[in-house]
């Protein structure tokens, strides 16, 4: 059999891309140049989620298992790195969108409705994988939930709709992947199904609670010698108080926090970030920084996202029937996800601070 050689236009079908910008007419002659862009960047969106889905779902994958070797971690990294950028380019087109002039976008704006981006399944499918659960989303407005907004019109089910349920079937979710993770984190050497598990749990909570009202004790010292008068003495105080009141909170294994499989999540993340120096936990420090990295440049999305609109349709109602900027706003605000991975950054100690390891033969830390 003679081999195929294959041109550039068939391998990436550059023939079919291009015939699909016609919008509604499906002609694009009839279109003015501002819907074709606007066309366009949409479906680049669309193909930057795409890749974005995909690449997180290898992520996911790999933490899929009872234990995610350290090679794989690596690939953990890289994916993460690659879903960042893409994400990041995502926030720069907006750019291309904003040259659109509010006059002519209203030229063909009422078309639209009730099209809107909040119809976006793989928008929904990515919230879901990253682990956004539906107690947490805010009401879109006149389309009820978000799931109704995927229906047809006619009520029946799309093919948006069976994206979305494809995805909330296919768990786990990033989140409870990179929990479970966590969950089996062995600290100071310990896992969580050793028998002194608890016993190396409390002790590790215990001395970073003692090391962190240190740290609070001496900022609050010195900020304490700039306050002018007792009042503000007394407001300072309480507030470094709060701060180290807020660490017992969170690392204390209540009902309202979760109870003890939180804690010792919460434990871990505070542990791989403190000693993440160390060879064996440079990986996993690794992983957390990318997903906080992953998350904010989601929220910025959200955020330029926002900004974006506001600067083309100003604060009028959505073609999708939501209130606009303002319900965008909400959602950069509130949809997060690995809460408890930014709550930490409030607890981290300077490295000179930090409790010294129970355990450091087993992480090849030897000294003397
Ligand atoms: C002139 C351009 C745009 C305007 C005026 C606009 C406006 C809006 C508005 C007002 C909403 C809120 C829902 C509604 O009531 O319709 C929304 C949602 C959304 N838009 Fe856009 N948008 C634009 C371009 C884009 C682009 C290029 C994307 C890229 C995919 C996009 C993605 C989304 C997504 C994913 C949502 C859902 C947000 C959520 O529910 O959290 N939009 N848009």
């Amino acid at each position: 059999m003679s081999q195929r050689y294959p041109n550039y236009w068939e391998y990436i079908r550059v023939e079919e891309l291009l015939a699909l910008q016609g919008g509604l007419e499906e002609d694009e002659a009839q279109l003015s140049d501002d819907e074709v862009m606007f066309i366009t960047v949409h479906q680049v969106y669309e193909l930057w989620f795409k890749l974005l889905l995909r690449q997180l779902t290898t992520v996911r994958n790999l933490f899929r298992g009872p234990r995610v070797e350290e090679t794989e971690l690596a690939g953990v990294v890289q994916g993460l790195r690659r879903g960042v950028v893409i994400l990041r380019r995502c926030v720069d087109h907006f750019e291309v969108m904003e040259t659109l002039r509010t006059r002519y976008y209203l030229e063909f704006r009422d078309k639209l409705t009730p099209a809107s981006g909040f119809q976006s399944a793989q928008m929904r499918q990515l919230e879901i994988l990253f682990g956004l659960e539906d107690k947490d989303r805010i009401p879109l407005g006149v389309e009820g939930s978000y799931v109704t907004a995927l229906r047809s019109h006619d009520g029946r089910s799309s093919p948006a709709l069976a994206r979305v349920q494809r995805q909330q079937e296919d768990l786990p979710t990033l989140r409870h992947a990179i929990e479970e993770w966590l969950w089996r984190t062995p600290i100071d050497g310990v896992g969580p199904d050793e028998p002194n598990a608890d016993a190396a749990l409390d002790r590790f909570v215990a001395a970073y609670l003692r090391a962190h009202e240190g740290e609070v004790d001496h900022s609050a010292a010195a900020a304490l010698v700039h306050a002018t008068g007792a009042d503000e003495h007394s407001r300072l105080l309480a507030r470094y108080e709060r701060e180290k009141e807020s660490l017992r909170q969170f690392l204390g294994g209540s009902e309202a926090e979760g109870g003890p499989r939180q804690r010792r999540m919460r434990a871990a993340l505070l542990f791989i970030l403190t000693y993440q120096d160390l060879a064996l936990l440079s990986w996993p420090g690794a992983v957390l920084e990318g997903l906080i990295e992953l998350e904010q440049a989601m929220t910025l999305f959200r955020q330029r996202h926002a900004r974006m609109v506001e600067r083309v349709i100003g604060r009028r109602t959505g073609t999708g029937g939501s209130a606009g900027v303002d319900y965008l706003d909400q959602t950069a605000l509130s949809y997060r996800v690995f809460r408890d991975l930014w709550a930490v950054r409030t607890f981290q100690l300077r490295r000179s601070a930090a409790p010294a390891l129970a355990n450091p033969a087993y992480y090849g830390f030897v000294t003397g």
